[in-house]
């Protein structure tokens, strides 16, 4: 097999090309799985690929694949499986988040498949948690050390049917329980949930700070429902200064057809800019390390 490994970015992963169109089925699990663990996200490009394929290599280094219930986008299930999905349906641009970090059981790793590139734009972003710590200033992160986030959200009975793909109050419940999500139910069966979780996180070794949640991309869409626990507002300059951060550090992933992405959840933010091309297509898939982290 005739493969090239070159960064993705001089800040962040590593590419993995094959010269000659190889089988990706074929390359030796154990070492990507080390190159992972290292870099935190990995580009698979010049492999045959399609939706099978891309499925079947997932498939061999992943676990627990989630059906997005609770989700914050409508995404499209793909050939009527659950664990394939569209990434959302906009257009916009989309910034720089963990995945499902508005409630406890996030997928600890992201899958995308580019089944159709953009003819221009609609590059995903990429960018690592731990330099983003590092680029915050001391007073916003002690900021963040002394106030964590909450999510506050209100929902019709037809919303939250929808989205946590259930019609049943008990089943409800236990969805908010194991997510340490406060639950109000009003008369009229809509409610209202609460989250609270930090902004920084420690890394899973333990020694690294993590700047990774989806204070971002709430602020740009639904500002009203994110505030600290504290009830107080996020301050406008501490979220410039994080948009500036996160656009100074960002790396690009211009897609080509047939390209496969590896995240790791726990560490590396992911976002999406701007496009208007309708046929871009890129699919994704939420799930765990089938190895140990
Ligand atoms: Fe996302």
């Amino acid at each position: 097999m005739n493969i090239e490994i070159q960064p993705i970015s001089e800040r962040i992963g590593l590419k993995i090309t094959s010269v000659d169109n190889a089988n990706i089925l074929k390359l030796d699990l154990e070492s990507i799985i080390n190159l992972f663990k290292s870099y935190g996200v990995l580009l698979f490009r010049g492999f045959a690929t399609n939706t099978e394929i891309f499925k079947e290599f997932s498939n061999l280094l992943s676990t627990d694949f989630i059906d997005y219930a609770g989700g914050a986008f409508a995404r499209r299930v793909i050939n009527g499986d659950k664990t394939l999905l569209s990434v959302n349906d906009y257009q916009f641009e989309i910034k720089l988040h963990g995945e499902m970090y508005y409630q406890k059981t996030i997928p600890l790793m992201v899958w995308f498949f580019c089944a159709h590139p953009a003819s221009e734009a609609g590059e995903t972003t990429v960018c690592d948690g731990r330099q983003f710590f590092n680029e915050v200033s001391s007073s916003t992160k002690k900021l963040f050390s002394q106030k964590k986030l909450k999510f506050t959200i209100s929902m019709s009975k037809e919303d939250w049917q929808r989205k946590y793909q259930t019609e049943d109050l008990s089943k409800l419940e236990e969805i908010c329980r194991n997510n340490y999500t406060h639950l109000k139910v009003n008369a009229d069966k809509s409610i209202i949930i609460e989250y609270i979780c930090p902004a920084i996180i420690p890394s899973s070794c333990g020694k690294y700070q993590v700047f990774i949640n989806s204070l971002l991309p709430t602020k740009q869409l639904n500002p009203k429902i994110l505030n600290f626990d504290d009830d107080s507002e996020i301050p406008d300059d501490v979220i410039a200064e994080l948009n500036e951060v996160a656009e100074r550090i960002t790396t690009n992933i211009v897609w080509q057809k047939g390209d496969i992405l590896m995240i790791d959840n726990t560490r590396v933010l992911h976002g999406r800019r701007a496009f208007a091309d309708e046929k871009r297509d890129i699919y994704i898939r939420l799930c765990a390390p089938a190895f140990s982290a």
